[in-house]
């Protein structure tokens, strides 16, 4: 059975679509079989995903674009083809979130360092308290150092969930690499931004097995 981890954060923007194409791509590009599930109406992931058909030599990747009362459903049956489900989320905690989260063997959560996250992080961290699941908050456009990284990653240890070590920081090739529908691990010199994620998907493999 594949290990699913449903990235959700009731705060808008903070960087969910970002962490899961990414974070899918590098655990694809380590030889995994990785499926990824939209569920938001948004559907920024999906389109994400169709710019990768122009991507020569893109690691294939599964996608399914739900919602509903389908979720669960599909992201049983994708569980049964790949090795990792990923599933984006939509920036509230309705129906699909919360089934999604249910789904869930580790919940990630990314926050950017401000008051607004850390507010909304406390509630998508109730909720999947609520549903019984293991939360990873990450931190996300951190500042490498400083007064206010030093702030924030105190404040959301006091939440009382895990905060991943790694950290990523506001870099632009994220953003530019998804664009053309690729992962930063398939990006040539992707420099900073391509050792945080390579660093952070091996973390979170290691969390959610310990043995490995
Ligand atoms: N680490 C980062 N460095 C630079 N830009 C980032 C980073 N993380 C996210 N962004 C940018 O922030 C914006 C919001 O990110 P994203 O769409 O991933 O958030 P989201 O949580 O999925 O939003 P929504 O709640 O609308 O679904 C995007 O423009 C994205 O490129
Ligand atoms: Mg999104």
């Amino acid at each position: 059975m594949a290990r699913i981890v449903t990235v959700a954060q009731q705060k808008g923007g903070a960087g969910k679509t970002t962490l899961a194409a990414h974070l899918a791509v590098a655990w694809a590009k380590q030889g995994h079989k990785v499926g990824v599930v939209d569920i938001d109406p948004q559907a920024s992931l999906t389109k994400w995903f169709a710019e990768r058909a122009r991507v020569k030599d893109a690691i294939p990747i599964e996608l399914r674009c739900v919602g509903g009362w389908r979720v669960q459903g599909e992201v049983e049956k994708l569980s049964k083809l790949v090795d990792i489900v990923v599933v984006d989320s939509p920036p509230h905690a309705e129906t699909e979130s919360k089934i999604a989260v249910r789904s869930a063997d580790l919940v990630l959560v990314p926050a950017q360092p401000s008051p607004m996250d850390l507010w909304a992080t406390k509630v998508t961290l109730d909720l999947a308290r609520a549903e019984k699941r293991p939360a990873l908050v990450i931190l996300n456009r951190m500042p490498a150092r400083g007064k206010l990284a030093d702030q924030m990653r105190s404040k959301y240890a006091e939440l009382g969930t895990p905060v991943a070590d790694t950290v990523l920081g506001s870099r632009v090739a994220f953003a530019s690499s998804m664009l053309e529908g690729k992962g930063i691990s398939e990006q040539g010199g992707a420099g900073a931004a391509g050792q945080e994620m390579t660093a952070l998907a091996a973390e979170i493999l290691k969390r959610l097995d310990p043995a490995q």
